[in-house]
Protein backbone atom coordinates (compact mmCIF):
# COMPACT_ATOMS: atom_id res chain seq x y z
CA UNK A 1 0.00 0.00 0.00
CA UNK A 2 1.14 3.35 -1.17
CA UNK A 3 0.87 6.00 1.74
CA UNK A 4 1.24 9.57 -0.36
CA UNK A 5 1.99 10.72 3.43
CA UNK A 6 1.62 11.15 6.81
CA UNK A 7 0.90 14.85 8.47
CA UNK A 8 0.00 16.43 11.27
CA UNK A 9 -3.58 16.77 11.75
CA UNK A 10 -5.74 19.93 12.23
CA UNK A 11 -9.12 20.93 12.76
CA UNK A 12 -10.80 20.51 9.40
CA UNK A 13 -9.69 16.57 9.68
CA UNK A 14 -11.86 15.81 12.80
CA UNK A 15 -15.31 14.77 11.12
CA UNK A 16 -12.75 11.83 9.13
CA UNK A 17 -11.06 11.26 12.43
CA UNK A 18 -14.40 10.39 14.22
CA UNK A 19 -15.34 8.29 10.94
CA UNK A 20 -11.92 6.50 10.86
CA UNK A 21 -12.68 5.36 14.70
CA UNK A 22 -15.90 4.59 14.86
CA UNK A 23 -15.12 2.84 11.93
CA UNK A 24 -12.54 0.59 12.69
CA UNK A 25 -14.40 -0.26 15.82
CA UNK A 26 -17.59 -1.53 14.23
CA UNK A 27 -15.19 -3.51 12.15
CA UNK A 28 -12.35 -4.71 14.34
CA UNK A 29 -12.80 -4.40 17.60
CA UNK A 30 -16.65 -5.97 17.32
CA UNK A 31 -14.63 -9.38 17.34
CA UNK A 32 -13.31 -8.76 20.72
CA UNK A 33 -15.78 -6.53 22.91
CA UNK A 34 -19.50 -7.24 23.08
CA UNK A 35 -21.85 -5.17 21.23
CA UNK A 36 -22.39 -3.44 24.78
CA UNK A 37 -19.25 -2.61 25.27
CA UNK A 38 -18.78 -1.55 21.67
CA UNK A 39 -21.46 1.28 21.93
CA UNK A 40 -20.13 2.51 25.25
CA UNK A 41 -16.65 2.58 23.63
CA UNK A 42 -18.48 4.29 20.70
CA UNK A 43 -19.89 7.13 22.87
CA UNK A 44 -16.95 8.85 22.47
CA UNK A 45 -17.61 10.01 19.05
CA UNK A 46 -20.21 12.36 21.05
CA UNK A 47 -17.75 14.19 23.32
CA UNK A 48 -16.41 16.96 21.47
CA UNK A 49 -14.06 18.35 24.01
CA UNK A 50 -12.79 15.10 23.93
CA UNK A 51 -11.72 16.07 20.38
CA UNK A 52 -11.04 19.40 20.08
CA UNK A 53 -8.67 18.90 22.95
CA UNK A 54 -7.08 16.08 21.58
CA UNK A 55 -6.45 18.43 18.07
CA UNK A 56 -5.24 21.21 20.76
CA UNK A 57 -3.35 18.77 23.27
CA UNK A 58 -1.85 16.54 21.54
CA UNK A 59 0.27 15.53 18.45
CA UNK A 60 -2.08 14.28 15.97
CA UNK A 61 -0.78 12.65 12.74
CA UNK A 62 -3.09 11.01 9.91
CA UNK A 63 -1.74 8.96 7.30
CA UNK A 64 -3.46 9.47 3.74
CA UNK A 65 -3.61 7.34 0.62
CA UNK A 66 -4.49 9.35 -2.49
CA UNK A 67 -5.63 12.60 -0.17
CA UNK A 68 -7.88 10.39 2.18
CA UNK A 69 -6.97 10.22 6.16
CA UNK A 70 -7.42 6.33 6.26
CA UNK A 71 -5.78 6.39 9.55
CA UNK A 72 -4.49 8.44 12.53
CA UNK A 73 -2.20 8.31 15.61
CA UNK A 74 -1.58 10.46 18.62
CA UNK A 75 0.79 11.61 20.94
CA UNK A 76 0.32 12.60 24.26
CA UNK A 77 2.46 14.60 26.53
CA UNK A 78 5.73 12.91 24.42
CA UNK A 79 5.31 9.84 25.11
CA UNK A 80 1.92 8.14 25.97
CA UNK A 81 0.51 6.65 22.69
CA UNK A 82 -3.16 7.98 23.27
CA UNK A 83 -5.53 6.99 19.93
CA UNK A 84 -4.13 4.67 16.78
CA UNK A 85 -7.11 3.60 14.49
CA UNK A 86 -7.10 2.49 11.03
CA UNK A 87 -10.19 2.52 8.47
CA UNK A 88 -11.26 -1.23 7.74
CA UNK A 89 -10.90 -0.81 3.84
CA UNK A 90 -7.10 -0.30 4.71
CA UNK A 91 -6.22 -2.48 7.46
CA UNK A 92 -3.23 -4.77 7.45
CA UNK A 93 -1.44 -3.39 4.83
CA UNK A 94 1.02 -1.68 6.90
CA UNK A 95 -0.78 1.78 7.94
CA UNK A 96 -0.50 1.32 11.43
CA UNK A 97 2.93 0.51 11.72
CA UNK A 98 3.95 3.59 9.54
CA UNK A 99 1.84 5.69 11.92
CA UNK A 100 3.86 3.64 15.01
CA UNK A 101 7.05 4.19 13.30
CA UNK A 102 6.59 8.00 12.84
CA UNK A 103 5.22 8.50 16.57
CA UNK A 104 8.37 6.45 17.61
CA UNK A 105 10.73 8.92 15.73
CA UNK A 106 8.95 11.96 17.66
CA UNK A 107 9.64 10.16 21.02
CA UNK A 108 13.50 9.59 19.86
CA UNK A 109 13.80 13.28 19.14
CA UNK A 110 12.46 14.38 22.37
CA UNK A 111 15.03 12.22 24.54
CA UNK A 112 12.17 9.89 25.85
CA UNK A 113 13.24 6.39 26.61
CA UNK A 114 9.92 4.58 26.57
CA UNK A 115 6.46 4.42 25.14
CA UNK A 116 3.17 3.37 26.79
CA UNK A 117 -0.36 3.07 25.58
CA UNK A 118 -3.34 1.53 26.54
CA UNK A 119 -4.15 -1.13 24.21
CA UNK A 120 -7.16 -2.84 23.36
CA UNK A 121 -7.75 -6.80 23.22
CA UNK A 122 -8.04 -6.30 19.25
CA UNK A 123 -4.70 -3.88 18.88
CA UNK A 124 -2.37 -5.82 21.31
CA UNK A 125 -1.09 -8.16 18.76
CA UNK A 126 0.01 -5.08 16.87
CA UNK A 127 1.86 -3.68 19.89
CA UNK A 128 3.29 -7.04 20.74
CA UNK A 129 5.04 -7.50 17.40
CA UNK A 130 6.72 -3.87 17.79
CA UNK A 131 8.20 -5.01 20.94
CA UNK A 132 5.34 -3.57 23.68
CA UNK A 133 4.70 -5.41 27.08
CA UNK A 134 1.55 -5.86 29.30
CA UNK A 135 1.92 -3.90 32.46
CA UNK A 136 -1.41 -4.66 33.66
CA UNK A 137 -4.75 -5.43 32.53
CA UNK A 138 -6.97 -2.75 33.15
CA UNK A 139 -10.77 -2.62 34.00
CA UNK A 140 -12.05 0.43 32.34
CA UNK A 141 -16.12 0.94 33.93
CA UNK A 142 -18.20 2.87 31.18
CA UNK A 143 -21.99 2.82 32.25
CA UNK A 144 -22.50 -1.06 33.25
CA UNK A 145 -19.85 -1.70 31.09
CA UNK A 146 -16.25 -3.27 32.21
CA UNK A 147 -14.08 -2.47 29.17
CA UNK A 148 -11.02 -4.79 29.24
CA UNK A 149 -7.72 -3.06 27.59
CA UNK A 150 -3.95 -3.49 28.74
CA UNK A 151 -1.43 -0.89 29.78
CA UNK A 152 1.82 -1.56 27.54
CA UNK A 153 5.09 0.01 27.66
CA UNK A 154 8.00 -0.20 24.99
CA UNK A 155 11.65 1.16 25.55
CA UNK A 156 12.68 2.99 22.86
CA UNK A 157 16.35 2.79 21.56
CA UNK A 158 17.66 6.47 21.24
CA UNK A 159 21.14 5.32 19.18
C1 LIG B 1 -4.82 -2.39 15.58
C2 LIG B 1 -4.85 -1.61 14.25
C3 LIG B 1 -4.58 -0.14 14.53
C4 LIG B 1 -3.76 -2.19 13.34
O1 LIG B 1 -3.75 -1.45 12.12
P1 LIG B 1 -3.21 -2.02 10.74
O2 LIG B 1 -2.93 -0.87 9.84
O3 LIG B 1 -4.15 -3.05 10.22
O4 LIG B 1 -1.85 -2.74 11.18
P2 LIG B 1 -0.59 -3.04 10.23
O5 LIG B 1 -1.06 -3.47 8.88
O6 LIG B 1 0.36 -1.90 10.28
O7 LIG B 1 0.03 -4.29 11.00
C5 LIG B 1 1.42 -4.53 11.11
C6 LIG B 1 1.62 -5.88 11.75
O8 LIG B 1 1.03 -5.91 13.07
C7 LIG B 1 0.45 -7.22 13.28
N1 LIG B 1 -1.03 -7.10 13.34
C8 LIG B 1 -1.80 -6.04 12.98
N2 LIG B 1 -3.11 -6.32 13.21
C9 LIG B 1 -3.16 -7.57 13.70
C10 LIG B 1 -4.21 -8.43 14.11
N3 LIG B 1 -5.50 -8.04 14.09
N4 LIG B 1 -3.91 -9.68 14.57
C11 LIG B 1 -2.62 -10.11 14.61
N5 LIG B 1 -1.57 -9.33 14.24
C12 LIG B 1 -1.83 -8.09 13.79
C13 LIG B 1 0.84 -8.08 12.08
O9 LIG B 1 2.09 -8.67 12.37
C14 LIG B 1 0.99 -7.03 10.98
O10 LIG B 1 1.83 -7.44 9.93
P3 LIG B 1 1.27 -8.43 8.78
O11 LIG B 1 -0.05 -7.86 8.31
O12 LIG B 1 2.35 -8.37 7.74
O13 LIG B 1 1.09 -9.77 9.41
C15 LIG B 1 -6.23 -1.79 13.56
O14 LIG B 1 -6.54 -3.16 13.48
C16 LIG B 1 -7.38 -1.09 14.23
O15 LIG B 1 -7.67 0.08 13.99
N6 LIG B 1 -8.12 -1.83 15.11
C17 LIG B 1 -9.36 -1.39 15.72
C18 LIG B 1 -9.23 -0.20 16.63
C19 LIG B 1 -8.35 -0.44 17.83
O16 LIG B 1 -8.54 -1.37 18.60
N7 LIG B 1 -7.38 0.47 17.98
C20 LIG B 1 -6.47 0.46 19.06
C21 LIG B 1 -7.04 1.17 20.21
S1 LIG B 1 -5.85 1.15 21.51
Amino acid sequence: MEISHIREANSEDTGRLIEVFSNSIKTAAVKDYTPNEIKEWLKTTQNKSRWRDLLKEQVVLVAEVRNQVVGFASLKEGNYLDFMYVHSDFMRQGIAQCLLNEVLDRVKSLKMESISSDVSITAKPFFEKNGFKVVRKNENHRGEEVLINYHMTCEVPTA
